[in-house]
């Protein structure tokens, strides 16, 4: 059994999207052990709460430093024992310890088809207003091992979706979650606990 840790930082969407796939069995063999946030009023922790998983939050603001935060998070990753991390719009740059002794073990969503529209300053609506006004006809969302660069880790897996006449950032921002991020990331994390 996969042990699957999600960090969130928001509405938690796509927490949301592989809790329902594990209890429909479109992800076997894995299991959500742990959700946590930086974010004490993430939506995303209350999902967790409601399926009975447990959700905490390590704020930065909490600690004096950034070193204290990220050893409390690492901390708490390992308190959990888990194989897989998975990245659901946590919007921290995980530290390099984590991603040094978890490689490989942790993953990304992100709400484009990288290398288009990612890196520093690209996150939530910002991707998708670069892309209405690149006027890309294609978008679309990657799922990708995070590695020490931002969303610059190997391709797992990714989904096209149309841009469609009239999109705003709001509206493109929902088709790409409905029609790729709440499909792939499930099918990553399935994938992982199936090799
Ligand atoms: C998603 O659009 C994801 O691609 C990005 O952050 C957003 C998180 O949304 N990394 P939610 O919290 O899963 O609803």
């Amino acid at each position: 059994m996969l042990r699957v840790g999600v960090m969130v930082s928001g509405g938690g969407t796509n927490l949301q999207a592989i809790l329902d796939a594990i209890d429909a069995g479109k992800i076997r063999n894995a299991s959500v052990e742990v959700v946590i946030s930086n974010n004490p009023g993430a939506y995303g922790l209350e999902r967790a709460k409601k399926h009975g998983i447990d959700a905490i939050c390590i704020s930065p603001k909490e600690f004096a430093d950034r070193e204290q935060f990220n050893e409390a998070l690492v901390a708490k990753v390992d308190e959990y024992q888990l194989d897989l991390v998975v990245l659901a719009g946590f919007l921290v740059k995980i530290p390099q310890q984590m991603i040094d002794k978890y490689e490989h073990r942790i993953i990304n969503i992100h709400p484009s088809l990288i290398p288009s529209f990612c890196g520093v300053g690209y996150y939530g609506l910002k991707v998708h207003e670069a892309a209405l006004a690149r006027g890309v006809k294609i978008t679309g969302a990657t799922v990708h091992y995070v590695d020490g660069g931002m969303d610059t880790g190997p391709i797992l897996l990714q989904k096209a979706v149309e841009v469609k006449e009239g999109d705003t950032p709001t509206i493109l921002q929902r088709r790409v979650m409905e029609e790729a991020e709440w499909v792939i990331l499930p099918q990553a994390i399935d994938r992982i606990a199936n090799p």
